[in-house]
């Protein structure tokens, strides 16, 4: 019996941070547990908005396959490739993209949304007008069935869905199905500054940093306003901007005393802060640890057997995909 095919990817525009700890990669490192996972660093999607200065795709893929590793994704159970490695996509995109409606596209909501908030790139390019399109590419190409993203790439999902019912329709067949998005309950991440965390918002606090910035960027997390002494009764669940890492970090009974002794203003937020500096650097230190026994290893031989297992697949698609569309096998 066949396991069902999950696929993700991920641009390499930067550092991990503890918001795609936790609102991403711990949800890949469970499904790889139960499905074939496929998961991919998606370097031609950086490029879309990132052409003018590409030179740093390279390095943040490499260290994004590193990080990958570090929390535990395995090429042993999961195939982890880089989508620049396997033209095919690009050669499935070509193929979409002559059947694709301009106007789909458009009126794409991410679309539109991203082209409003990025407001310092010329983004009015054809490349990423038909970022979805090649969305649909990586996707399709492994006939993926479920596809774990965040709410924001649901729009991208039904657009892979309605370009796989117009390649089946147009040449009259069953080929490509119909992926799900996954739509796992993501925790709200906040920054220090009590936004979401991101890179961007100069918020984040990032796998990477080493402990003493992670202990300093937790102790300037701006708490509960409401609270500038520590003899003050606090209101953690309403007020504490840090309240959704400490519910993170804590297991409910540790949790409930922070409450409680945060309500009748006998722990301080300094010395609960340091107590959660605690606790994350306990678990960045895991990771920290790997890293240096992945860079001992041969961690480049683990990205080319995951491209090589992608590639035949991948092939496989096209070949297939050029006898449907053409009728006959290409050059
Ligand atoms: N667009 C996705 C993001 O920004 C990245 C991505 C590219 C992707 N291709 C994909 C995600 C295929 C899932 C499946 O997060």
């Amino acid at each position: 019996m066949s396991r069902t095919r999950i696929l993700s990817g991920m641009r390499p525009t930067g550092p991990l941070h503890l918001g795609h700890l936790h609102g991403v990669l711990k949800n890949w490192l469970e499904l790889q547990e139960k499905y074939e996972c496929f998961y991919f660093i998606a370097d031609w999607h950086a490029l879309t908005t990132e052409y003018e200065s590409p030179e740093k795709i390279f390095e943040f893929s490499e260290e994004l396959f590193l990080e990958w590793l570090s929390v535990g994704l395995s090429p042993e159970k999961s195939t982890l490739f880089i989508q620049s490695a396997i033209k095919e996509h690009a050669e499935l995109h070509l193929i979409f993209s002559m059947f694709v409606p301009v106007s789909w596209l458009e009126r794409n909501p991410s679309y539109k949304e991203m082209l409003q908030n990025i407001q310092n790139k010329e983004l009015n390019t054809y490349g990423f007008l038909g970022y979805p399109v090649l969305q649909a590419a990586d996707i399709l190409i492994y006939k993926a069935q479920k596809v774990p993203v965040g709410l924001d790439q649901v729009p991208h999902l039904e657009l892979t869905r309605e370009i796989a019912r117009r390649f089946n329709y147009l040449y009259k067949v069953d080929y490509f199905p119909e992926p799900e998005p996954i739509l796992s309950e993501v925790p709200k991440i906040p920054g220090i500054d009590g936004r979401k965390m991101s890179k961007s918002y100069g918020n984040a606090i990032f796998l990477n940093d080493p402990p003493e910035v992670v202990r300093k960027k937790i102790m300037s997390y701006v708490t509960d306003t409401q609270r500038p002494k520590k003899s003050d009764p606090g209101d953690p669940e309403n007020r504490c901007i840090a309240f959704n890492l400490i519910k993170l970090y804590f297991e409910a009974g540790e949790r409930e005393e922070i409450v409680k002794d945060c309500k009748k203003a006998v722990l301080g937020c300094v010395e609960c802060k340091k107590r959660l500096a605690d606790k994350v650097i306990f678990e960045l230190e895991k990771i920290w640890d790997k890293r240096k026994e992945i860079e001992r290893e041969d961690w480049r031989g683990m990205l080319y057997k995951g491209i090589e297992t992608a590639r035949d697949i991948a092939r496989q698609t096209m070949e297939e995909v050029n006898i449907i569309v053409f009728r006959k096998k290409m050059f």
